[in-house]
């Protein structure tokens, strides 16, 4: 079976967009139908965002993915919102229907199938701590809640929109909420989800090592120069896996392109390829 929409326009909104692997994501995956497929990277400031959504679907731009900043706030300027997408309150992918854009999220489920299809990890009854409660925490909590995890423990900086996230997943007897402060009373976690924007800012993240044990598995969202310092934090805190998120950049694109073209394309390829230039780059740093 050929790609649904071949010749479509397709391109990722961000700010800063400029060093994001999707537009190469997804050509590669393209590629796979031998396409050469239309997908471009394009800066929008948040205050650009209702305009340049606009101008985008008068163009006849069909397909986009939404990054920083503007998961959360590209939600207001939907049309339409698939389940996951109303659950996670936040956006990763765009499809231009009848004028308007159908909002969906597939960050949870690009999470959820890198840690248990290709590392391996079997979810299941696993007490695990989301690290902040910002867009990108929105959109993996509720997917990790449908894999089965056990207790979830949501720890954001601000405790308001901990509690907020924790409203909004409506699960009281799973999901909870504590202050970041109360983290040195906790006990450890089987699964530790840093889902906070602290590796690409100045603040460095306070965490206790007591945290992280042998059975742990420390994931941070982020990937490359951002997941450096809470790798680091959980190799130390003696963590017995410790994974950035590539496997699920790349496996969000993957779900993105099934959504848009109705086949799915083969990742593994794609990964060991990105993991390959990954490495190759931090060796160099
Ligand atoms: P994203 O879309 O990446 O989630 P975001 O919505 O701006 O970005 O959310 C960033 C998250 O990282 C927030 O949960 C933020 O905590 P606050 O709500 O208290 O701002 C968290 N964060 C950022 N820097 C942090 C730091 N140095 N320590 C702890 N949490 C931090």
């Amino acid at each position: 079976m050929g790609l649904r929409h071949p010749k479509a326009r397709f391109a990722v909104i961000g700010q800063p967009v400029d060093h994001s692997l999707s537009p190469l994501i997804h050509k590669l995956f393209a590629r796979q139908w031998t396409v050469d497929l239309d997908y471009r990277a394009i800066a929008l400031a948040p205050e650009n965002l209702a305009a340049g959504l606009a101008a985008l679907a008068a163009e006849g731009v069909y397909g986009l993915n939404v990054t920083l900043p503007h998961k959360q706030s590209a939600i207001a300027l939907c049309g339409a919102l698939s389940e996951r997408a109303r659950r996670a309150q936040a956006v990763n992918t765009l499809t231009a229907v009848d004028g308007t854009w159908q909002g969906d999220n597939t960050d949870g489920i690009g999470l959820v199938n890198d840690l248990t299809q290709r590392q391996g990890i079997d979810l299941r009854g696993r007490r695990t701590l989301l690290l902040g409660a910002g867009g990108a925490a929105c959109g993996v909590a509720p997917a990790l809640l449908d894999a089965g995890i056990g207790e979830l423990v949501v720890c954001n900086r601000s405790p308001e929109k901990a509690d907020e996230l924790v409203d909004a997943l409506a699960d009281p007897a799973r999901v909870h909420t504590r202050y970041w402060k109360d983290l040195d009373e906790l006990a450890h976690f089987d699964l530790i989800i840093n889902a906070t924007s602290a590796g690409r800012g100045t603040q460095p993240l306070k965490l206790p090592f007591h945290l992280g044990a042998r059975q742990t598995v420390a994931v941070d969202l982020g990937y490359g120069r951002a997941a450096i310092d809470f790798l680091a934090w959980a190799k130390a805190a003696e963590c017995g896996r410790t994974l950035d998120g590539l496997g699920m950049l790349v496996e969000q694109a993957a779900e993105s392109f099934y959504h848009w073209q109705g086949v799915r394309p083969e990742t593994d390829e794609v990964y060991g390829q990105l993991r390959k230039a990954a490495d190759g780059e931090g060796a160099s740093e």
